[in-house]
């Protein structure tokens, strides 16, 4: 099992491209199920969960070609509508296959994801939602089996905000017969950049970005182009682990409006900000101070940033509080920080986090995708060295995140 070996105490000093979403690839992958037409994606970031996805929608059936920069899809010999439990369980989004299927071939068997490190990470809307839509839905031997002739139009409300749940149930009404309302809707940026990808196929969809979504059914979609957008959680990663290390950074190609809590937050513990375009520079002058953090849905601040925020306000001068309201279970980086001697107490879904002078470095072992990055940002500023165990979640989600952070001067390195 491959491990990240840092020796921590470097500053971030330079420049970094920031990939495309990976949040926003694994749905707009999920839209090529909706044409038998091209559909040719650029800027997709080459992580594992994109290289599973492809999988999956290969093995419906789909085509997938790239060239450097891209990769084009297209579905027009899908015949298998399976996605087996080998595939959901480890990646979650693979769920996403579930509305379009439905919505262009009637029939649909995906794998129910089961329990997850951060939380039992229910899908009850996305099945309610397509019941709403017409759909017969049996949960047999563990799938999820969804058949309709054609979806109908119908006005579903989220009682809880779920990202998935809302692209999952957009892409099912695209297709559908007649008007569909999507109420409490998520707001998230990546919702809006699979929104951006449909209409270029011919969806119509309006409201994206607010809490209500109007879909109109059409009879089909055609091929299109999409560029996927930068993924914000990446760029907030970087951005934190300068803070931290007292560096100075800039990242290119990445957006502003998408990061406007994190950049806030930032500002709070001392940061320097400026914005050129697509491109965002910080400095750090000073040790950190403090921040209280409250996650919740977007445009609050985002629970993927909730973990490395909680490593920055590690070493901050003062005391944080930490509150994770999206996920019951989310706190699991509490114990490996504490292994490097932060100083942290957890009540309920409630931490407060008192500064220290400095972290050591020690052994530890990265237990979901966020909860890795946080451990590399302690890691960066930890005395001596931090082995970072089981880092194949960061593979997941962080294109190639050892090579960015050596160019930016830290002593990382991935180890066997
Ligand atoms: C997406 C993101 C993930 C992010 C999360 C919250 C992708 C691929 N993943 O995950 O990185 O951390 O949003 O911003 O985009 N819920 C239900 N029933 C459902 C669906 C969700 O109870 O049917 C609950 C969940 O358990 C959770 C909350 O709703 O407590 C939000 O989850 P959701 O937004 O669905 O997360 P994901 O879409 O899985």
């Amino acid at each position: 099992m491959q491990k990240l070996s840092i020796q921590g105490g470097n500053q971030l000093r330079g420049e970094v491209r920031i990939s495309g979403a990976k949040n926003a690839a694994l749905p707009i992958m999920c839209a090529s199920l909706l044409t038998p037409e091209t559909l040719r994606l650029t800027n997709l970031p080459d992580l594992h969960d994109v290289g599973t996805m492809r999988k999956l929608l290969q093995q419906m059936g789909v085509s997938a070609d790239s060239v450097p920069g891209e990769v084009t899809f297209k579905g027009d010999k899908v015949d298998n509508w399976e996605a087996p439990y080998d595939m959901v369980k480890t990646m979650r989004a693979a769920i996403l296959v579930l509305g379009p299927l439905v919505a262009r071939f009637g029939d649909a068997r995906v794998s129910l994801p089961g329990g997850c490190a951060i939380g039992s990470r229910p899908v009850d809307l996305h099945i309610k939602g397509l019941q709403a839509m017409g759909a017969e839905i049996t949960i047999e031997h563990g799938y999820i089996h969804a058949k309709a002739k054609r979806l109908k139009g119908a006005r579903i409300f989220f009682d809880i905000v779920s990202v998935t749940g809302t692209e999952n149930l957009m892409m099912a009404a695209v297709l559908a017969d007649g008007v569909t309302l999507l109420e409490n809707a998520a707001r998230e940026p990546e919702v809006v950049d699979l929104a951006d990808c449909l209409r270029s196929m011919g969806a119509k969809i309006s409201g994206d970005g607010s809490d209500t979504i109007t879909i109109t059914g059409v009879e089909k979609l055609h091929g299109a182009t999409h560029r996927i957008m930068p993924d914000r959680i990446e760029s907030g990663t970087f951005l934190v682990a300068a803070a931290a290390t007292g560096g100075c950074i800039t990242l290119r190609e990445t957006r502003a409006d998408i990061l406007e809590t994190v950049l806030e937050k930032l500002g709070e513990a001392g940061a320097k900000i400026r914005v050129e375009g697509d491109s965002i520079h910080l400095e750090m002058n000073r040790r950190p101070k403090s921040v209280n953090v409250r996650t919740a849905p977007h445009p609050a601040f985002p629970t993927d940033m909730q973990a490395q925020f909680m490593a920055l306000n590690c070493i901050a001068e003062g005391s944080a509080m930490v509150v994770e309201t999206i996920f019951e279970n989310r706190f699991m980086h509490v114990q490996e920080l504490r292994r490097l001697g932060a100083h942290i107490d957890v009540e309920g879904n409630t931490s407060v986090v008192r500064g220290v002078d400095h972290l050591e470095g020690a052994t530890v072992m990265a237990t979901d995708l966020r909860a890795s990055a946080c451990l590399v940002i302690a890691g960066l500023v930890a005395q001596g060295e931090t082995v970072i165990d089981r880092i194949y979640h960061l593979d997941r989600g962080y294109e190639r995140i050892e090579s960015k952070l050596s160019e930016l001067g830290a002593n990382i390195c991935r180890v066997k």
